[in-house]
């Protein structure tokens, strides 16, 4: 899934996109519910996603939020298993929150997510702390859960599920802006990558009712929101059937009937897989002007030998050749970014390059970028050795890296002279008198306010640029 919301990925973002990232609760609601829940969340924004469907269950069985953990009387850590060095992360928060229950015994303390999920019982064992472990399925037993801790027990439940859509839960929505939210319209994930965790810790693929989306979305709009992306670890691969079978509706449907709840409603999605990504949902992209033209296809590698042993199930070639698809239908302006992995087991150095190659060749706007981490129970971990010494990996991640900044520079500087069409997000990390917000492409442009707000549609003249972030003028 895109990881708009990872944490753990070496930090090329812009100080906006890091902000957006931000993995606490930042709401307090004091509706005077007797209990107080505070929540963080790590890894992708399905899991950022997924706590808003925690909070809006939790809410319902009388908890309010708090944004201050020192009041909470259940602490949630919705948690990410992608790499080790995210579940170090979680560790040393837990360490951290322990602080805080010694001061506060009766806190409830709960790991959530794809951790849960992954270490399952054993995750009481190893870390004390903890109370609650509650895999990415079970958010409707929580409110039982927590009451067999308050009973003084500890309390489990990863089961994963084949339906479990939470289609008709409201999330309450944490961090937001007001102007753009996650709809999830599908979870799990039914590709075998041998590096990757998340069907292990998310369950076969299953996708949501395609009304119930589209009532979200029509809901968010009713409220002012004027963004929504769609969530899941392979969009293409969305198909749903109504029960009686007689309406069927795949991804580039429901593109496009999310698309007509409001022309004022941009619409981006997340993530596509080269495999599936198909001509008609680029068809449907170019067809409605409140689609992004903006596509997050992760290519992984761009050594075919490597992409076999990572089962990614295309080569180089098939790559490409969805590359030159977007190119056509799209355009060149279409904005296009991938994830990568630096030193996958038995890399070489010229399949190495095959990446920078490739990179050369698609001119990604942006990628995100990590070296490869064992994880266990994985394919790759049972079949193939983790060989690459890490400074190498680490030196090969360096140079893509490196070619993605002169990459993402390149292509912002082919921005400078022409019109944007912004959605303000926010004010500038750096100045109240200064806006931020992306374009259609999905940079984000900093300009002068003027008499511009939060939630407006703005067309700015870009003038100048950074590896990260485009600059311009808002025109009245
Ligand atoms: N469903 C998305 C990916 C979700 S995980 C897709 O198929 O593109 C986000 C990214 O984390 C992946 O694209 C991959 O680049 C990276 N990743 C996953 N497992 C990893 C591992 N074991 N080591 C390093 N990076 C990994
Ligand atoms: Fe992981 Fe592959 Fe599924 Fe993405 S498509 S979540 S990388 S198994
Ligand atoms: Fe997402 Fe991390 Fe799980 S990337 S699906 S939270 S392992």
């Amino acid at each position: 899934m895109e990881p708009i919301v990872d944490l753990d990925f070496i930090d090329n973002r812009t100080p906006e996109q890091a902000a957006a990232c931000d993995t606490k609760v930042t709401i307090d609601s004091n509706t005077g519910r007797s209990r107080k829940l505070y929540i963080e969340s790590y890894g992708c924004a399905m899991n950022f996603s997924d706590s808003e469907i925690v909070t809006s269950i939790l809410f319902d069985q009388g908890f309010d939020t708090t944004a201050d953990i020192s009041l909470a009387d259940v602490v949630l850590l919705n948690t990410c298993s992608i790499r080790e060095k995210a579940e170090q992360t979680v560790r040393n928060r837990l360490g951290q929150i322990n602080y805080h229950k010694k001061k506060k015994p009766g806190m409830v303390v709960g790991v959530l997510g794809c951790m849960a999920e992954r270490l399952k019982k054993s995750l009481l064992e190893e870390e004390k702390i903890v109370d609650l472990v509650v895999g990415p399925d079970a958010y409707r037993d929580l409110p039982n859960l927590i009451n067999e801790v308050d009973g003084g027990q500890k309390a489990v439940n990863v089961l994963l599920s084949r339906e479990e859509t939470y289609a008709d839960v409201t999330p309450i929505r944490l961090n937001s802006n007001g102007v753009s939210a996650f709809i999830s319209i599908m979870r799990g994930c039914d590709n075998m990558c041998s590096f990757c965790v998340v069907p292990f810790t998310r369950g076969r693929e299953r996708s949501r009712d395609a009304h119930s989306i589209v009532r979200e979305a029509q809901n968010l709009v009713d409220q002012g929101y004027k963004e929504v992306t769609l969530l899941g670890q392979n969009v293409d691969s969305y198909k749903w059937t109504s029960e009686d079978g007689l309406e069927f509706v795949n991804f580039a449907q429901l593109l496009e009937m999310v698309a007509l709840v409001s022309p004022n409603l941009r619409v981006r999605f997340s993530t596509s897989h080269p495999k599936d990504i198909s001509d008609e949902v680029l068809y449907t992209i170019k067809k409605y002007d409140n689609i992004c033209k903006y596509i997050h296809l992760p290519a992984q590698s761009g050594n075919s030998r490597v992409l076999e042993l990572m089962n990614r199930t295309y080569d180089r070639e098939w790559y490409l050749n969805r590359v030159d698809a977007i190119r056509t239908i799209l355009g060149e302006d279409c904005g296009i970014s991938s994830d990568m992995i630096a030193g996958f087991c038995t890399e070489t150095e010229e399949e190495h390059q095959d990446t920078l190659s490739l990179m050369d060749y698609v001119q990604y706007d942006y990628s995100y970028m990590f070296f490869y981490s064992e994880r266990p129970g994985t394919l790759a971990a049972r079949k193939l050795e983790d060989d690459i010494p890490l400074e190498v990996k680490k030196r090969r991640l360096d140079e893509i890296i490196n070619k993605q900044r002169e990459t993402s520079l390149a292509r912002n500087k082919r921005d400078i002279g022409k019109v944007h069409r912004v959605l303000v997000e926010n004010f500038s990390k750096k100045s109240k008198e200064q806006l931020s917000g992306r374009n259609d492409q999905n940079k984000v442009v900093i300009f002068d306010k003027k008499h511009f707000k939060k939630g407006d549609y703005v067309d700015v003249l870009v003038h100048d640029c950074s590896v990260g972030t485009l600059f311009g003028e808002a025109l009245d």
